[in-house]
This record gives C-alpha cells, sequence and structure tokens, in this order.
C-alpha cells in the first residue's frame, strides 16, 4: 500500500485508487489563519494575496521583471487557408538600459475581415514551424530536423476550425523564453540573458507564464483585431501547468483552457496516482520547472500549504475550463477533477458555478459552467476536439453569437 513516504527511488507510479493515501483537500475559503472568507472583497484583499505569496514561494516564484523597452516589428504577413485568415509573424524584442537584448517571435493567426475577436495565447512545444508545414514560417525553437519538424504539430492547431469559429490564436517557442532542459534551461533563458535573476526565486513555468504575458502586451498594442477583453490563455501538458499559474497571475486573461496539465497543474498533489511531485523532481529532471524549495517538499506534498484546487480557485470570478484525457493516466484525469469541483467554493462566492458532484462525470461530458470540466476519450494530446469544446465554452461565457 502506497502512502507518502514510501515514495522513493526506484520508484513506480501508483495507478490504484485504493491505495491512495488518505488525504484532506484544503477549503479554498479558509484563510492561513484559520478565518472563512465570506465576501469577494475579502477573496481580494486577503485569501488571493496570500494564495498567491504561497505558490510564488513553494511553486512558480517571484514575478519577473518588465523589461526596460518593448519593439515589435512585422516581419511576414501571409494570407492562409484560401481567405480565412491571416497570419502574421511579430517580432518582440525587450531591451534593458544595460544594453542586454532579448528576441521571440510570435506567430500570429487572425480570422480574415473580422474585429474584436477572442484569442488564444498558447506556448508551442519545440518550435513555431511545427504549427503549420508552410516553409515560409521562421523557424524557433528547439531547431532539429525541418524537414520532419515542420508541420509536425498541426493536428495541435487546429486552424480551419479556430479561423473558421472567429477566433485568433497566438504561439510562442516556450524553449525561446526558457529553454527546456534541467541542465542548460536556466543559462538559456529570460531570467539569464535579460534579466540576471537569483535561481532560488524563480521558475521555468514562471518564465514561460511571463511570457504569455508579454505575448498579451504585444496583442493588446500592436494587433487590432483582437480584443484584449477576450484574452484567453491555453495550453496543453507542461504549459497547461503554465496556463493554469498565467491564469492566476496575469488577470487580464479572462479565460483559461488548461489542457492535460497533470501533476504541478490541476491535479491535486496528495492522491499520489500517476506522476507525483517526487517523481518530477528525483525521475525525470522536471525539478526546474519549479522552485528549488519545492525539492524539499516534493516527498510530503500534504505539508505544502496549498494543494492545486485553490490555484485553479485563483482563476475567479474569470471563466476556467480544465480537460483529461482517458487515456493520460499519468496525469490523474481524477484528481484533475477533483481539483476543478472543489476550486468550487470561490466561484460560488461570485455567483457563478462550476461541477456539481464529486464523482467525475462520463467522458465527454461536459460539467459546470464558468468553472468546467471535460474528459475527452483518447491520449495525451491537445486536437480539435478539445478546441471545439473551448470554443463552445468561450461563445456561451463571453456571449458571442454568430
Ligand atoms: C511529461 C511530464 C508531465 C508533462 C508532460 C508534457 O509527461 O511528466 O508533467 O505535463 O511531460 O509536458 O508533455
Amino acid at each position: 500500500m502506497s502512502n507518502y513516504y514510501t515514495q522513493q527511488l526506484p520508484w513506480t507510479p501508483n495507478y490504484d485508487e485504493n491505495a491512495i493515501p488518505p488525504h484532506e483537500i484544503p477549503d479554498p475559503l479558509t484563510c492561513f489563519d484559520g478565518t472563512k472568507i465570506t465576501t469577494p472583497e475579502e477573496w481580494f484583499s486577503k485569501r488571493r494575496p496570500e494564495l498567491m505569496a504561497a505558490y510564488r514561494k513553494y511553486f512558480y516564484g517571484e514575478e519577473l521583471p518588465l523589461p526596460d523597452k518593448t519593439e515589435y516589428t512585422l516581419l511576414e504577413e501571409k494570407t492562409i487557408l484560401n481567405g480565412l485568415g491571416i497570419r502574421r509573424q511579430i517580432e518582440l524584442k525587450f531591451s534593458m538600459t544595460s544594453g542586454a537584448e532579448y528576441k521571440i517571435i510570435m506567430l500570429v493567426y487572425l480570422p480574415a475581415g473580422k474585429k474584436d475577436v477572442p484569442v488564444f495565447t498558447t506556448l508551442n512545444f519545440v518550435g513555431n514551424h511545427v504549427v503549420e508545414a508552410d516553409p515560409d514560417i521562421i523557424p524557433t525553437g528547439n531547431i532539429g530536423d525541418l524537414a520532419t519538424e515542420r508541420g509536425s504539430a498541426s493536428r495541435r492547431y487546429p486552424l480551419d476550425l479556430i479561423l473558421g469559429k472567429g477566433y485568433a490564436i497566438a504561439a510562442v517557442t516556450h524553449h525561446d523564453i526558457f529553454f527546456d532542459d534541467q541542465d542548460t534551461g536556466w543559462q538559456n533563458s529570460v531570467c539569464t540573458k535579460l534579466f540576471q535573476l537569483d535561481p532560488e526565486k524563480y521558475s521555468a513555468i514562471g518564465a514561460w507564464s511571463w511570457g504569455l504575458s508579454r505575448m498579451l502586451d504585444c496583442l493588446t498594442a500592436f494587433v487590432p483585431e483582437v480584443d484584449p477583453e477576450k484574452a484567453i490563455v491555453c495550453g496543453h501538458s507542461r504549459l497547461g501547468k503554465t496556463s493554469l499559474w498565467t491564469m492566476a497571475r496575469d488577470e487580464r486573461f479572462k479565460m483559461a483552457c488548461v489542457n492535460d496539465s497533470g501533476c504541478g497543474g490541476a491535479a491535486l498533489n496528495r492522491r499520489l496516482y500517476g506522476e507525483t511531485l517526487f517523481s518530477m523532481e528525483h525521475c525525470n529532471k522536471f525539478g526546474f520547472w519549479f522552485v528549488p524549495l519545492m525539492k524539499e517538499y516534493c516527498l510530503t506534498p500534504e505539508k505544502l500549504p496549498v494543494e492545486q484546487n485553490e490555484l485553479i480557485a485563483l482563476a475567479a470570478p474569470r471563466y476556467i475550463a480544465v480537460h483529461s484525457a482517458t487515456e493520460d493516466q499519468w496525469a490523474d484525469p481524477t484528481g484533475e477533477y477533483l481539483s476543478t469541483y472543489y476550486a468550487g467554493p470561490v466561484f460560488r462566492l461570485f455567483g457563478m458555478s462550476g461541477p456539481e458532484s464529486e464523482t467525475p462525470p462520463p467522458p465527454e461530458t461536459a460539467v459546470g459552467n464558468e468553472l468546467s470540466y471535460y474528459c475527452r476519450i483518447g491520449k495525451h494530446d491537445i486536437v480539435a476536439a478539445d478546441f471545439a469544446h473551448y470554443i463552445d465554452r468561450a461563445d456561451q461565457l463571453f456571449g458571442i453569437k454568430r
């Protein structure tokens, strides 16, 4: 029988519900000093700040600074998909008075001829060139074999669907903000190259999240077709963890689409089902996604003052859709569901609603409203079926009619 203290090397994941150790899921409305929050004002003045401080300290780190100067340059504009959309490639150049400079390239796809469009703000794995096979896309990120990589993640960017529904989507490569590697990432990150930050206080997820905020700055200032009041942060897997943290720290985002985010994302840490904080730190070299302090708590997640339902709760009173996939047991779909369910009290404080039963819904059955959950049948991935559901939610919540 698994318990908190038998997590050790060699480690094997637990996939037995009956072997989950007894654990408590904290009430997001009860403060660390025991005070119970009863009004939205108290949530914003007391509870929200203390939860944010805890997530910064134990998980995702301090807020990265702003660059002294930011410049945007349009590198390319092209009509795509027989006139359905327009693609832009925009360079974001950040500079400091010290002379340090840092550049990233953002892809933006806009539905042709539309104004005030909602936008999915995303990071992509590998490079911008995996989004579409078009050789005009400037390769970014961890450039490998272009011949095989170009367009290799196009299923994760179903442009026909997204643009056809009147949504825009923007993408930057996570590697270009913080190279996704435990050994070389910190040296190849905005944390070092632009800001010379203290590695004890920052994390890769924190840096990637900073990048999403800079993307939103650019979308707001430089892409007039976008309605920043309908900005959605969307991410899959490690970038789903990042989208969840981004929703908490950047309140300009009005909706989060958190896909298969698993451990360190939506899944409850204390269930020890599938991936755990311990395995991230000790088996898979993923510890750098969090602040170094996490290593001290990864064996005893019950000692952390926060649980991931409280991270989801930080999205309130905005909108959040949490997705799982049936075959993605590593990410613990039930833990992702329970975490969503137990974020509910904060949404209800704002007159909003979420899932109503502690029992997960059957696959492909959406539950909740402003706080919602959906489990796709299939593998760990983000595909058109996920976007179809995210768009459906966003249409309803933003009151979009067509
Ligand atoms: C690994 C990791 C997960 C992560 C995933 C991904 O499976 O264990 O935590 O979400 O990679 O980002 O694809």
